[in-house]
């Protein structure tokens, strides 16, 4: 039944694929995005703590898992089940995180295919193709479903072509040129008036918000969106790592890069948005708190780099291409989970089971750009802000509650053999029982 299972060749192939993962609209977006539209950074603060305190021991629990069954999530979860009830868990918990990340990636596909357009439209204007560049920046359902189509074929295509040679092989082409993208972007950023205004809204705490459980849900939803956590994509990855490599530090590099370059976004897209201002764009709403939604970077930025003059062209080129690879990076850890399960437990070919489950989810991409009102935001908040929470918890309870102490201990033995008498494991094991799950569910019902 089950194919030769892939494996990541090096560390530097897994942190590249995993933090690749990990870094996506959720950082360059949503992040900075919430920090101005919360208080600053006292979300800034509130997301660093939570980004560690519970995303990275969910993200671990995963990652131990997963390379400990060396299978997908569905398949992971019942083998360390200890008896019916839990089996059953198992499989519900699963299945559920391949319906949830199918649907993300149906929402993340549309919004992916914008960022496709937009990158597209510099460079039709270059070539004097005004009525393209025209029809590339208009929104309309068409452009939507067209660019849906073309974002899958190519997660589909490297998905197609397997963990060393398809995901591997392009996180690691993709995930440095995005660094390098976002630091020349703020570097020249900063060179321009009103940067330094759009620092301050980024850094400046106003610590009357900590408090607010809006704040608190917020900056939870964030990091376990950033973290890619719940869905069995962390899972998956991490049973595609070698035994030889030391998880909890592994696990550690993955989630200081995810945060490291959320912070880093912040230093781009606020400051951006206030040079904006000062170039005459309007960056506030009608309730006076900065556009945050689909009109930043669809309305805001364009209109900055329209400004720029001739250099805009390149700037803007070089802003829509960091959106794109982010997108990319993502969206084929997200199909993994799918293909993952129909190679393992439905004995599909990979390439067959890409392309069907690829074709599934962009007929359900386009049903939501054919009905986008209706549909978007109850997508995106069901599977964000539901789903997510939900199945990140479930799957602590696994680790923590269901499967046995010393099988955990012997999977991170592997890679790190003193880990009994080291930090993480003084702390991670209670972390899981008890910390997440309760902190999870307090601000869940909140
Ligand atoms: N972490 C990705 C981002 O920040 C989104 C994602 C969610 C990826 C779930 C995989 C699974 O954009």
């Amino acid at each position: 039944m089950a194919a030769a299972r892939g494996e990541f060749s090096s560390r530097f192939g897994f942190l590249m694929a995993a933090s690749g993962s990990a870094v996506g609209l959720g950082n360059i977006w949503g992040f900075p995005t919430n920090t101005a539209s919360n208080g600053g950074a006292a979300f800034l603060f509130t997301y660093l703590i939570l980004a560690f305190a519970l995303g990275y021991p969910a993200l671990m629990a995963e990652l131990i898992i997963g390379r400990h069954t060396r299978s997908n999530a569905v398949a992971a979860l019942n083998s360390i089940s200890t008896g019916r009830k839990s089996q059953i868990l198992a499989m519900g918990i699963g299945l559920v995180g391949i319906v949830t990340v199918s649907l993300i990636l149906s929402f993340y596909a549309i919004v992916s295919g914008w960022m496709m357009a937009f990158f597209l439209d510099p460079l039709a204007r270059i070539l004097g193709l005004t009525g393209f560049s025209e029809w590339l920046t208009t929104d309309t359902e068409l452009r939507n479903a067209i660019f849906v189509v073309i974002f899958m074929v190519f997660t589909v295509l490297i998905i197609t072509a397997g963990v060393k040679d398809g995901i591997e092989k392009w996180a690691t082409r993709l995930m440095p040129s995005l660094i390098g993208i976002l630091v020349l972007l703020i570097l020249y950023v900063f060179t321009l008036e009103g940067a330094m205004d759009g620092l301050r809204a980024y850094l400046v705490p106003d610590f009357s918000r900590v408090t607010d459980p809006q704040l608190l849900i917020n900056a939870m939803g964030q990091a376990f969106f950033s973290l890619s956590l719940g869905v069995g994509t962390m899972l998956v990855y991490g049973s595609y790592i070698s035994k030889d490599e030391n998880l909890p530090v592994v696990g550690a590099l993955v989630a200081l890069l995810d945060v490291g370059i959320a912070v880093l976004a912040g230093l781009l897209i606020l400051p951006a948005m206030y040079v904006a201002l000062a170039s005459g764009v309007e960056i506030f709403d009608d309730t006076g708190g900065l556009i945050a939604g689909p009109g930043l970077i669809v309305s805001v930025l364009p209109a900055l780099f329209n400004n720029m003059g001739a250099i805009g062209i390149l700037v803007a080129l070089a802003f829509f291409s960091l959106m794109t690879i982010a997108s990319l990076t993502s969206s084929i850890s997200m199909l993994e989970v799918p293909v993952a399960y129909s190679v393992e437990n439905r004995g599909m070919p990979r390439p067959k089971a890409a392309i069907i489950i690829g074709i599934i989810i962009t007929f359900t991409s386009l049903l939501i750009v054919f009905n986008f009102d209706p549909l978007f935001d109850w997508v995106v908040n069901f599977t964000t802000e539901r789903s997510q929470p939900l199945l990140s918890l479930f799957i602590c309870v696994f680790a923590a509650w269901i499967w046995r102490r010393n099988e955990i201990l012997d999977e991170i033995r592997h890679g790190s053999p003193e880990a009994e008498h080291g930090l993480f494991w003084k702390i991670w094991p209670f972390y899981v029982k008890f910390i997440c799950p309760i902190a999870i569910l307090a601000v869940y019902f909140q």
